[in-house]
């Protein structure tokens, strides 16, 4: 059973989850319009791995005996000044996330819950994989600096490595 306090933090972690969903999405649909059809697949698939997410909390919440709750989101940013400054943007919300989570595991130690603890493990494990995978990116994208054969090759291999993670992680 889920104490009031940890239930609310879950709530809140299952909001953040919906909001990263909803980035990505405006994140895919900028890269869309501007042609960059591998960085869009990748932010797609970023933003369904975030409803993934949320739906993974809500499922806890509600089988522990709490009441997942729907919220209200917050509007995401629609247009970046460039697609570096877009997975900055990436980057620094999933330190972000990250942050959250371990403010999250703080709680549960506080308050004993070794069961939500535990749940809270393959979150944690996720948020390095993901602050790698943006770092990497990020890394790449200096590689290219203003170089638009380098923006070619960048957007046709993204593609490779959002499949390369998905396989990964599918042997679960
Ligand atoms: Fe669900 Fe990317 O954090």
């Amino acid at each position: 059973m889920l104490s009031k306090s940890i239930e609310k933090a879950l709530n809140n972690q299952i909001r953040i989850e919906a909001e990263s969903s909803q980035i990505y999405l405006a994140m895919a649909c900028w890269a869309e319009v501007k042609g960059l059809e591998g960085v869009a697949n990748f932010m797609y698939d970023q933003s369904d791995e975030e409803r993934m997410h949320m739906l993974k909390l809500v499922r806890f919440v509600n089988e522990r005996g709490g009441h997942a709750q729907v919220s209200a989101l917050k509007a995401p940013n629609v247009t970046f000044n460039s697609f570096k400054e877009m997975f900055e943007k990436l980057f620094d919300h999933e330190v972000f996330v990250s942050e959250s989570i371990n403010e999250l595991v703080h709680i549960t130690l506080q308050e004993k819950d070794y069961a939500t603890h535990n749940f809270l493990q393959w979150y944690v494990s996720e948020q390095i994989e993901e602050e790698a995978m943006a770092r990497t990116i990020l890394d790449k994208i200096n590689m290219i600096g203003n170089d638009k054969g380098g923006l070619y090759l960048f957007d046709r291999d993204i593609q490779q490595l959002s499949v390369s993670t998905a396989a990964a992680e599918s042997p679960e």
